[in-house]
């Protein structure tokens, strides 16, 4: 996969060189371009941004740079029979999660654009859907100071989808929101730790209850600290073995969604 980001402070993305992420690109199943906005102005001060029109707080990136970075990175994009997405990180986004990581994760070259202050002039956003898909992609319903956080999380989340990147890929599959659920405690050595023990069934070498005990403990869970991602599961959709555990635990369904038992 191919991922430019452009941004005032390409220093930001050298955390892109380590870890999994790091590898994968030393590995060329990656390959990550960082750009930085200010090569692409031609004033002396090289000016990215500018007062509002309408008047108001802060400053606005303006267009013609992120004009010209973006006709750079298409310049050079590899040949492709689509075009590349454009991520154009902001609270004013669509909410990124998993199920949008691994869309991003199908598509060939990625293209983020870092804007800082207010946001970067909207034109600037319009004109690149000729040569862009545009995507405007918010991270949660909280203020960043930039879009490089975002990015950062955004190209880990992704990348580590991508074959190659994680070593064992079945530890994708058993992690929260594979499947809409959040992931089931983990424990590890020794089993007696600070007088606190861990569930008894672990030790128990039966890999059905253990499977059975960590589904469950995943229902729970995400009663406790997701009802939101609860209430989205269609509960007719659901395994009879889940269902009658479920009920077993306390969960009844109502109106084909699932309610949490009372504590
Ligand atoms: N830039 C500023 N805030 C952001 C957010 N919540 N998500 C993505 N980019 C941002």
């Amino acid at each position: 996969m191919r991922i430019d980001v452009v941004s005032i402070f390409p220093e930001y993305l050298a955390a892109l060189d380590l870890s999994l992420i790091g590898k994968a690109r030393q590995d060329g199943v990656l390959d990550v371009r960082v750009h930085d906005l200010r090569t692409f102005t031609t004033d002396r001060h090289r000016t990215v941004d500018d007062t509002p029109y309408g008047g108001g707080a802060g400053m606005v990136m303006k267009a013609e740079p992120w004009a010209q970075a973006l006709e750079s990175v298409l310049a050079a994009a590899p040949a492709s029979q689509h075009r590349p997405t454009l991520i154009v990180p902001s609270p004013a986004g669509a909410v990124f999660n998993q199920a949008m990581a691994h869309e991003l994760a199908g598509l060939e070259h990625l293209v983020f654009a870092c804007g800082r202050y207010e946001g970067i002039d909207e034109r600037a956003i319009d004109w690149a859907r000729d040569g862009f898909d545009v995507r405007p992609v918010s991270l949660g319903d909280y203020v960043l100071n930039g879009g490089e956080v975002a990015v950062l999380a955004m190209v880990e989340a992704v990348g580590r989808l991508i074959p190659g990147v994680v070593g064992n890929p079945e530890s994708l599959v058993e992690e929260s929101h594979a499947d809409g659920l959040l992931e089931y405690p983990v424990y590890t050595k020794p089993s007696s730790w600070r007088g606190r023990d861990i569930p008894e069934v672990l030790l128990s070498g039966n890999h059905a209850r253990i499977a059975r005990w960590r589904r469950m403990e995943q229902f729970r869970r995400t009663a406790d600290r997701r009802p939101d991602l609860l209430g989205d599961i269609d509960a007719t959709s659901l395994p009879a073995a889940d269902l009658k555990a479920l009920r077993e635990a306390g969960f009844d369904v109502v109106g084909g969604r699932l309610m949490r038992p009372p504590h």
